[in-house]
């Protein structure tokens, strides 16, 4: 069994994140000493409301030691010195945190709605803990001020996979919500067009509501678009045919993003692209090549699904034979699985946030937010988002809606208190 149990971990920890799982063990302690399973039997027992606020007492305090402990990490993150925290010893594969996490109060939030505490045979989830934690961050980024800057992946976060950000879509009027706020808006997505026509069939229902919208001009002006991770820039204008102007990448490239040769870009998607095909024949794929100016990709042929086993397996040769290849060690690029296609992009997230918050004059990571769905470590887009600024894990487009729900309510309270 042992043995089984550890082959399966070697080969998953890319389907795992390690925080998450490290407070859910934390949190199956007081869940198997305090829930009370054998009450249905016993009528006369404890009262459930009883019950439910030992446990949340319980699960709440340890929400506020990890809490500290990554108070702790941002200290030794201070001076420097990361490695040296107590969470980097627990947890090896934690990055740096851009702000500290209300866990505490976050638990409880989550629970009011949740009813964590209340459960006697489920203890808490891996999706209860991405809940909580995506709440301790906007509870924290709201507390320490405006947020400045929201960036969003497209699909899956602001509508279905392949699908488009049509006009009945609830999203709209909570991004229009926060730019009246003052916030400035970046949809950040691997899709990768080079005209702002097929951005526009795509983002349509935002693009016409924000133009017909009262907000002032120059309020307008503060949605982007950076496509292809972070190789299109567009920025909204309502005199435009397609509502997006395209911004010349001498605009907005960062400096270390002007090393990236055009060579080494052929060189790397060349790569990519043998790798691809060999795949595409090995795993008998009904699918396609399609090869970009920064991007190369298979999509499944008309009709065609493929299983996340294929789509795994073909991200993690890809992955696997870059890393390894000298052009791989230069220029960044995200391989992601995107559903039902793999991607080879030239970027990643990381850079296309950066770039949003440098076009938006110099916003710090503190001051902003990535929403998007693909947080694991690998065969995810992301995930490199974490670099850039504070992030929040959706697995939906609900639940994109419900967190913006979240920031306005957090707001208005803030609001209150210091009025
Ligand atoms: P995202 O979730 O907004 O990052 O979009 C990812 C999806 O965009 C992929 O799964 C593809 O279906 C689609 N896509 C279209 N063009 C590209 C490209 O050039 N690179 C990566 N993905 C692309
Ligand atoms: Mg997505």
């Amino acid at each position: 069994m042992t043995t089984r149990y550890r082959v399966e971990y070697a080969l998953k920890t890319h389907r795992r994140d390690q925080l998450i799982e490290w407070i859910k063990g934390l949190l199956a302690v007081p869940f198997v000493l305090h829930s009370h399973p054998t009450a249905v039997f016993e009528p006369d027992g404890e009262s459930v409301d009883l019950q439910a606020s030992v446990s949340q007492r319980r699960y709440a305090e340890i929400m506020r030691d990890v809490e500290e402990i990554i108070n702790d990490h941002i200290a030794h993150q201070k001076v420097g010195k990361p490695d040296r925290s107590k969470l980097k010893l627990l947890v090896p594969t934690v990055g740096n945190f851009f702000t500290s996490l209300a866990l505490h109060d976050a638990f409880i939030w989550q629970d009011q709605r949740r009813f964590i505490s209340y459960r006697r045979f489920v203890p808490p989830s891996f999706n209860d803990i991405r809940l909580v934690l995506n709440t301790a961050q906007v509870m924290s980024l709201v507390r320490s001020g405006p947020l400045e800057l929201i960036t969003f992946d497209g699909d899956v976060t602001l509508y279905d996979d392949g699908n488009n950000l049509t006009p009945d879509n609830p999203v709209i009027a909570k991004i229009l919500h926060l730019m009246r706020r003052g916030s400035k808006i970046g949809i950040v997505t691997a899709a990768g067009y080079t005209e702002a026509k097929r951005y526009y069939e795509r983002l349509f229902g935002l693009l016409n509501a924000l133009q017909t919208s009262n907000l002032p001009l120059e309020s307008k002006q503060n949605l982007i678009i950076m496509g292809g991770e972070s190789s299109y820039c567009f920025k909204f204008d309502g005199n435009s045919p397609d509502m997006l102007r395209l911004v010349p990448r001498e605009d907005w490239l960062l400096k270390e993003m002007l090393l990236w040769t055009d060579s080494d870009i052929k060189e790397l998607l060349d790569i990519a692209e043998a790798s691809l095909k060999d795949t595409l024949r090995s795993m008998r794929m009904e699918g396609i090549i399609v090869r970009k100016e920064r991007a190369v990709g298979i999509i499944p042929k008309e009709g065609h699904k493929f299983c996340r086993e294929t789509l795994e397996e073909t991200v993690l040769i890809v992955q696997k034979i870059l890393d390894i290849s000298e052009v791989g060690q230069r220029l960044p690029f995200c391989a992601f699985n995107g559903g039902n296609d793999v991607f080879v992009d030239i970027g990643d997230k990381s850079w296309g946030v950066l770039a949003c918050q440098r076009i938006f004059g110099g916003i710090e990571g503190g001051k902003t937010l990535h929403v998007g769905d693909q947080f694991l470590s690998a065969g995810a887009n992301d995930f490199k988002a974490r670099l850039a600024c504070t992030t929040a894990w959706i697995a939906n487009p609900l639940e994109t809606c419900q967190l913006l729900d979240e920031i306005a309510e957090l707001d208005e309270m803030q609001q209150r208190k210091t009025r």
